[in-house]
């Protein structure tokens, strides 16, 4: 093996051992972030690109274009992303790694909403794509800007010739993906007019998690779990997605997306992809896609009944904790004084398919909740026979729980003999941690979608049928909770585990939440 492969196979980013050495590696390229100047490129973008530079893993050609409606010059544009990295760092700025970097770094004042921009946004594409290598076509476009601006620049790139031909493009779509079925079609539509599906991604950064990543190859190298991983061994599936913070800021957005939308249409949905679908034929993108949307394509629909049945909803109060304050939802900055926005969602679905026919899945997500955590919880059945007498049998069923944060954990939940005791179960844990296993150093997900991207890997990215069949299974619920307004907001404390009806929820069933 060359030192050059041996070189990029040491990449902390490496996917599978199968994988050709020459798709390891990222080719030149071109970033163009629509909304260089915006929270997500200060906060997330930016950060992550020095620490990809940082780590090595970018190649020595490449420029990042920065576009926003601010007047400013490339040296205006360095200091202000300079200022970004050191607010978002835990260490500091290392100043000879930043100059190097810094030099990567251009700006381009433009409205996007203006086709005079665009043909300047060529001029500039040209000559930097012509600076940083000679054959160097690789434009990646990254769309971080309101969504409401996201048709109106892919359309501009479109109408420019921006798409294909000149420049060999990418482009990357943030979430949210649409409101609604019906507009993520329409948004689908304008994209798939300008590119192929194969240059589009539609990013979801808890697919980037590494946690996230590891549920398929935990199933799917472990034939000890896979075996059992159906309709006949598991009873139940819980997904908690967790947090303790409120909605810190962000009360605009917030009031327009709720927990459904904020949550349950995209990560939760996209986990609960992972967690059932069929194996794939192979690993790649098109073939775990197909698997996902087979899941998607597979929830029983819900009836008007059915919702008000088996979603329950809720939006937090005041609360306190610690002595400490916090207000409610209500009195959040940027949310009307009688705002009927869920902040919380519980939900039993089902997936009518042969593996989990009769199979309930639970989730729940909301904000201000006890703590943070993401965790799957795989119940299994009880045992056939109660050998030990019913008086002292195991209360605990096998549990296998997937915790994605904030550690990032599997435990394994199962019954032995109390010490001493004549015949007394007790549960106990076998706990995996990946900080202590791996001792490994925090990667945030943007890096592994980035990496992805920029090497021309779909597979953590959502393809346009999954994201319509997302919001097909989320919409009737959307519509029945707008139809039906709450008279019992808000229903929870802060730093609960939110309203009493997610509890019966799982009771009438003989079932309770499980978390670590
Ligand atoms: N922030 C996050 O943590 C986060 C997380 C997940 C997803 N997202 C998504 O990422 C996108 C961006 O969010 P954000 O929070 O970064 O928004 P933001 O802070 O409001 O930033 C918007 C950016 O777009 C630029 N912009 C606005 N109108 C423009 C125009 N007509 N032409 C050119 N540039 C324009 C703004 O600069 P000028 O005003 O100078 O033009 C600014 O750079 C949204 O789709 C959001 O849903 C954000």
């Amino acid at each position: 093996m060359s030192k050059d492969s041996t070189e990029s196979l040491a990449s902390p980013f490496l996917q599978t051992c199968d994988i050709p050495v020459q798709q390891l590696k990222i080719k030149p390229f071109t970033l163009v972030i629509f909304g260089g100047t915006g929270d997500l490129s200060k906060r997330k973008l930016l950060p992550t690109l020095f620490s990809i530079f940082r780590a090595g893993e970018l190649p020595k050609e490449f420029a990042i274009l920065g576009i926003a409606r601010s007047k400013m010059t490339d040296e205006q544009y360095r200091d202000l992303i300079k200022k970004a990295l050191q607010e978002s760092g835990e260490e500091p700025l290392e100043e000879s790694t930043w100059t190097d970097f810094s030099h990567h770094l251009f700006y381009l004042s433009a409205d996007s909403g203006k086709d005079e921009s665009f043909p300047s946004l060529y001029k500039k594409m040209d000559k930097l794509t012509g600076q940083i290598a000679r054959d160097c076509r690789n434009v990646i476009y990254y769309l971080a800007l309101s969504p409401r601006m996201a048709p109106v620049v892919i359309e501009g790139l479109k109408k420019n010739d921006l798409c294909r031909g000149a420049f060999d493009t990418k482009i990357i779509v943030e979430k949210p993906f649409g409101r609604d079925r019906r507009s993520a079609v329409e948004l689908n539509r304008i994209l798939t007019d300008a590119f192929e599906e194969s240059q589009i991604y539609r990013i979801d950064h808890y697919l980037g998690k590494d946690t996230v990543q590891n549920i398929m190859f935990f199933r799917f190298s472990n034939n000890i779990f896979e075996q059992l991983w159906n309709r006949h061994y598991i009873d139940s599936v819980q997904i908690t997605v967790a947090e303790a913070l409120g909605i810190e800021n962000r009360g605009a957005y917030y009031e327009q997306a709720g927990a459904i939308r904020d949550m349950v249409q995209n990560h939760i949905l996209q986990l609960i992809g992972m967690i059932a679908m069929e194996p794939p034929v192979g690993f790649e993108a098109d073939y775990i896609r197909d698997e996902k949307l087979k899941v998607f394509l597979a929830f029983q629909p819900f009836s008007e009944g059915d919702i008000d049945q088996f979603t329950v909803r809720g939006q937090y109060g005041p609360g306190k904790v610690n002595g400490k304050d916090v207000q409610g939802y209500r009195e959040e900055e940027g949310v009307a004084p009688d705002s009927n926005t869920s902040t919380f969602f519980a939900g039993r679905f089902h997936i009518a398919n042969w593996r989990w026919a009769g199979v309930p899945f639970y989730i729940r997500t909301g904000k201000r909740l006890a703590k943070r955590i993401t965790e799957i919880a795989i119940q299994f059945k009880q045992p056939p026979l109660r050998l030990f007498g019913r008086s002292c049998d195991t209360l605990d069923p096998n549990i296998l729980l997937l915790t994605i944060q904030p550690e990032e954990k599997i435990c394994l939940r199962f019954g032995v003999k109390y010490p001493h005791s004549e015949n007394q179960i007790h549960a106990v844990n076998m706990v995996f941690s990946y900080q202590e296993t791996f001792k490994m150093r925090y990667y945030n997900p943007y890096e592994r979608l980035l990496i992805d991207c920029l090497k021309g890997d779909l597979t953590l990215f959502v393809r346009e049928d999954a994201i319509e069949a997302m919001w097909h299974i989320v919409d009737p619920i959307v519509a029945r909770w707008e139809s039906t307004p709450p008279d019992h907001f808000p229903n929870y404390e802060a730093w609960t585990w939110g309203p009493e009806e997610a509890n019966l929820l799982l009771e009438r069933d003989g079932r309770r939440w499980i978390t670590t």
